[in-house]
């Protein structure tokens, strides 16, 4: 049996958001071909897209869903994986011979349970899902008016997950050659000026704790702007 797998908004490789019909496709061409569909829900699970998980919102079910990180919320590690009925059935059915043994030192973890059904219970008691999704539009809104500045290539995210890319030039989106380490030195600039986040390149990532205020996140954006025209100051406004 083969499986397809993917997160549904790619994080760490620079908040690539797919366009509305990618994931129904992929679910509808696995189930063409018998083909399992893993979403890697480990970064955009539990809130952060805006909705509890990123594949929900484009009413398609995986059929194995991997998680962990804001299950806790990052205070206690927990990973784990869900499993379709079907999936379930199968492995519950399996003969002794069958049985494909694996355990880990500290599998279901009770400390860890523990603290993810108390996050749990918080995100739900304070609407942190929705607040995820409110603050994101604002976050994306605030950041898309740093698109003036004529290296910024694209500003892209959903929920509080979001990336401005920097690039040569805004037309042809020519990347900075990597020796000129635009990236970093633009990370460094918000690092001096109160912010740290992570870096792809030249993508500035973005991905804000769900309590974070509508001011903090006018702030952020300042930053990112003045780092932005301090790395490449001749450019803003420039003739
Ligand atoms: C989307 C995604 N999947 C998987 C992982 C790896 O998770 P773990 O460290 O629990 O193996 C990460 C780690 O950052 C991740 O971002």
């Amino acid at each position: 049996m083969a499986a397809f797998i993917g997160e549904p908004v790619q994080g760490a490789g620079g908040v690539i958001v797919p366009q509305d019909d990618y994931w129904p496709r992929i679910r509808q061409i696995c189930d063409r071909h018998n083909v399992l569909l893993i979403a890697d829900e480990v970064i955009t699970g539990f809130g952060r897209t805006g909705d509890w998980f990123a594949l929900s919102r484009y009413g398609i079910k995986p059929d194995i869903v991997s998680f962990a990180k804001a299950i806790t919320s990052g205070y206690f590690p927990l990973g784990g994986i869900g499993v379709s009925d079907q999936i379930a059935e199968a492995i519950d059915a399996a003969t002794d011979q069958r049985t494909w043994m694996h355990a880990y030192t500290y599998s279901a973890h009770p400390t860890g349970c523990a603290v993810a059904l108390a996050n749990l219970d918080i995100i739900k008691r304070e609407g942190l899902v929705q607040r995820a999704a409110e603050l994101g539009q604002l976050l994306l809104s605030r950041l898309k008016t740093l698109a003036a500045h004529p290296n910024v290539g694209d500003v892209r995210g959903l929920g509080l997950m979001a990336a401005v890319e920097l690039v040569a030039d805004q037309k042809t989106k020519a990347e900075f050659p990597p020796e000129s380490k635009i990236g970093p030195r633009i990370h460094a600039a918000t690092q001096e000026r109160g912010m740290f986040t992570r870096l792809r390149g030249d993508v500035y990532n973005l991905a804000p704790p769900f309590i974070t205020t509508p001011a903090q996140i006018e702030r952020m954006v300042q930053i990112l702007g003045d780092s932005t025209d301090a790395v490449l100051p001749a450019m803003r406004g420039a003739p």
